[in-house]
């Protein structure tokens, strides 16, 4: 047998061979590691896995020498508002002076502001511009994305982001999980008619499933944007038509979002930062995941942070993402996050690699395919510039990936 690329010499090989679904609580400080390994390609999936000896008398048209250092399947962003028009840096001096977020938003900017570029955009402008955001993502170790709509908030402006996101799914190697989240704001044609406007959104799943241009619903759950009640109500309608759901939940202010998302089965329960002790209880009793977006708070400058540890310790499955977008958090790398999450969330280096790829590939139902580095799976491989596990949360600011394999094919070195 002459297998198609063999990947040796990997000092440090993170498998992430957990049992079945997302990893939870305590289960989190556990990370399957294996030492001296060598990994064997063929037709794009990961064909054998062993030790650096038993490789040696393998065959394979091409060699890829990991140089004893760390390498780990590729990483899974959960959560990124990767297509829209425009950006937002005229916002910093705002931002200076005090001027909150949704306070921007009140006043007509924030996210409304991009959607006046992205209703503006062609499909071939926001196309290059979500592919260039997406090399990116690429080349920081990313393989799996999820990415939602929400710059529209009229029909054709969103259907136009989804088929973006579609099209770019199918010339990408990156794979892209789409979202609808036309519950993004209210925009000025729907001002002070939020329930009207809901149902406006509502009415695009139609288009949407017919178009398959998207597995998830998500909605803004947030002060002057959708209550906890409208959300709810919103949600379960998506769910009643075959959609999974996730929710931008006690992202500022602590409406209880949480525990409503946990309620009413949410794949995911995304931000968090203000979730209420009955909230992070609710996470560690229920199958939703917390995706926790560091960079986010890090970005809003409030100082505070989702509490990770009390999640663990609740028994929770966490995961972390970017959040990428124009306004809370314009950044595209995840390795970033993974040193916030450390550094704020206390995270410990294990729960952090746990929550980047099994967690995180959970989080947009590709727990059976992303994530994990094990026999019969897709080849989705990250070779690494660190010696161990340790020192990505460590190392921070700098782009620390060697080489990307994603199904089989080195897509970045
Ligand atoms: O996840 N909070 C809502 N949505 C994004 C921000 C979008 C924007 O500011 O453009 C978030 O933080
Ligand atoms: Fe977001």
């Amino acid at each position: 047998m002459t297998y198609d690329l063999i990947i040796e010499h990997i000092g440090e090989l993170l498998t992430m061979e957990h049992g079945e679904g997302p990893i939870r609580g305590e289960d989190m400080k556990h990370l399957p590691v294996k030492k001296n390994a060598a990994i064997a390609i063929k037709d794009g999936i990961i064909a054998w896995i062993g030790t650096q000896e038993e490789a040696a008398s393998l065959h394979a048209k091409e060699r890829m020498d990991a140089g004893g250092k760390l390498v780990s399947p590729g990483l899974v962003d959960p959560h990124t508002h990767l297509v829209f028009g425009g950006s937002r840096e005229h916002e910093m001096a705002l931002k200076q002076q005090g001027v909150p977020y949704l306070e921007i938003l009140k006043q007509g900017g924030g996210i409304l502001s991009t959607v006046g570029a992205t209703r503006q955009a062609t499909e071939e402008e926001l196309l290059a511009k979500a592919k260039f955001h997406l090399d990116r993502m690429l080349s920081y170790g990313v393989t799996t994305v999820e990415a939602k709509s929400g710059y529209g908030l009229d029909k054709d402006t969103e259907l136009k982001q989804l088929r973006v996101a579609k099209q770019l799914n199918h010339e990408h190697p990156v794979e892209i999980v789409s979202t609808f989240l036309g519950a993004h704001a209210i925009p000025p044609e729907y001002k002070g008619e939020p329930e009207a406007f809901l149902d406006a959104m509502l009415h695009l799943l139609e288009d949407i499933e017919k178009d398959e241009l998207a597995e998830f619903v998500d909605i803004f759950c947030e002060t002057g944007v959708f209550s906890v009640e409208q959300s709810r109500a919103f949600l379960l309608k998506a769910k009643e038509k075959g959609f999974s759901v996730k929710i931008h939940a006690d992202e500022i202010d602590p409406l209880g979002g949480t525990e409503m998302a946990v309620g009413i089965g949410a794949v995911s329960g995304d931000h968090l930062v203000g979730a209420s002790p009955e909230g992070i209880k609710a996470l560690g009793e229920g199958n939703t995941i917390a995706v926790l977006l560091p960079g986010t708070s890090f970005y809003l400058n409030k100082g505070k942070y989702a509490n990770a540890r009390g999640m663990i310790e609740a028994g929770a499955a966490v995961t972390l993402s970017t959040d990428f977008n124009p306004g809370s958090s314009p950044t595209e790398n995840l390795q970033l996050i993974m040193n916030l999450a450390s550094l704020q969330l206390k995270m410990t280096p294990e729960e952090i690699w746990n929550s980047v790829t099994v967690n995180a590939a959970h989080a947009i139902n590709r727990g059976d395919v992303a994530g994990k580095i094990v026999v019969g799976r897709k080849a989705d491989i990250v070779l690494w510039d660190a010696p161990n596990h340790h020192y990505i949360p460590y190392h921070y600011g700098v782009n620390h990936t060697a080489a990307v394999v994603k199904s089989g094919r080195v897509v970045y070195r």
